[in-house]
């Protein structure tokens, strides 16, 4: 169909082989010219063309964004309250596959389920909304009703205060949008209980992209354990049900408070919550002879959007060295990256260079990514941002 009634813009050719081989979003080096010409018009619907005015579906667009275009649908794809109701309930019937049993889990994760620039997540009676374009943004109201409708909720949450509102320029906001009571929600993760503020903590409140990781954990755990990144607790208090101890570091102390609540609520008195910079207290602990036969690194991205990866690369590579210093012949180290910059091949060969330089042969056990409810696009390396590899020093 001609994508007609709709503003053009076009896209170079790379733009266009990216957006063909799945690729949903079109940066501003690959709109021609960079302010095109649906920016003369206030439309944030618009079509897409290749170099040669073929059609390439229809996205939405903010002509000043890093990302101006983001596809909403092939051909003419119209924006409909509809639709986005439609694809909010086809991403959570997809969740009964992926996330059945789960109290908290992701509902719709942005483009990877057709909804670009939303995500949703659900603690228990209550969701919590993200709008990270400008165009989703604008259609906040129709997502809000839509989830009314759909799910009920006691509470919807608005948290638009990250900062990839900032990269993408618009304002920071957060607050309730639909109903009342506390902000504050405890939820089950398989044996463990986590209370959570929605409207204060950190993310949707919680790291719902670890939820399987955390759990899977648990199997591993066994004598000593070590959560050098722990937030709140989220592998420290799955260890426990397996360790005879745990230390859990952060350097929030919310976070941190936090963590203490929920080994305290879970009755685990053996995790000991810590406030300290992860970095210091790892060489602290080896040089002081301590170690431990599981170690848990879960740090925040060392890497930036775009640029250069070097620095972060030292950054991994000294911490998971560290990690692997820290163990006991046989321990298990389960390290994580949240930088998409840092492909799985880079981090396992970051990895390799760690163990080489610990002097300890290593198993892998598992290669695992992001909770299923966490949808991978394939062809876009960028929605593999969760690495989590399990391994074992001999
Ligand atoms: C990716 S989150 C950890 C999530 C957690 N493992 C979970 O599964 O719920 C990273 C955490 O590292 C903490 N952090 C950042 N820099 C740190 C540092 N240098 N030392 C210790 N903690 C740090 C942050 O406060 C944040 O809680």
């Amino acid at each position: 169909m001609k994508p007609a009634g709709l503003p053009r813009v076009a896209v170079s050719s790379h733009g266009a082989a990216r957006l063909r081989a799945g690729e949903p979003w079109v940066w501003r080096s690959d709109v021609t010219p960079p302010r095109a010409a649906g920016a003369e018009t206030d439309a944030d619907l618009v079509a897409v063309v290749d170099p040669r005015g073929k059609p390439l579906g229809t996205a939405f667009f903010a002509p000043d964004s890093p990302i101006p275009l983001r596809v909403w649908g092939p051909g003419v794809t119209p924006y409909t309250d509809e639709e986005l109701r439609r694809r909010l309930r086809d991403a959570h019937d997809r969740r009964r596959a992926t996330a059945a049993a789960a109290a908290a889990y992701r509902v719709a994760h942005a483009e990877a389920d057709g909804l670009p620039g939303l995500i949703v997540d659900r603690y228990a009676d209550a969701l919590v909304v993200q709008t990270l374009c400008a165009a989703m943004d604008r259609r906040e109201a129709a997502v809000v009703a839509a989830l009314r409708d759909l799910f009920a909720p006691r509470l919807v949450v608005l948290r638009n205060d990250g900062a990839a509102r900032d990269f993408e320029g618009l304002p920071r906001r957060k607050g309730v949008v639909h109903g009342a009571g506390p902000t504050r929600v405890t939820y089950a993760e398989g044996e463990v209980r986590f209370t959570v503020d929605l409207l204060e903590d950190a993310k949707t409140g919680g790291f719902l992209d670890q939820r399987e990781n955390h759990l899977r954990t648990r199997r591993y755990a066994h004598g000593t354990g070590l959560d050098a990144f722990t937030y709140h607790g989220g592998f420290a208090l799955h260890l426990a049900r397996g360790c005879e101890h745990v230390l859990a570091l952060d350097e929030s102390a919310p976070a941190i408070e936090r963590a203490r609540a929920n080994a305290a609520d879970n009755g685990l008195t053996h995790v000991e919550c810590r406030v300290a910079n992860a970095f210091d207290a790892l060489r602290e602990l080896e040089g002081q002879g301590t170690r431990y036969d599981v170690v848990v690194l879960d740090p925040p991205a060392l890497a930036k959007r775009r640029g250069p990866l070097t620095a972060a690369e030292r950054g991994y590579r000294e911490l998971n060295l560290r990690g692997l210093r820290l163990l006991r012949p046989g321990g298990v180290l389960v390290t994580c990256s949240c930088s998409a910059q840092m492909t799985p091949t880079r981090f396992e060969g970051v990895l390799v260079e760690a163990a080489g330089l610990a002097g300890r042969p290593v198993q892998v056990l598992e290669r695992r990514g992001a909770a299923a409810d966490h949808p991978v696009l394939l062809g876009v390396p960028a929605t593999e941002y969760l690495k989590c590899w399990i391994l074992r020093a001999l």
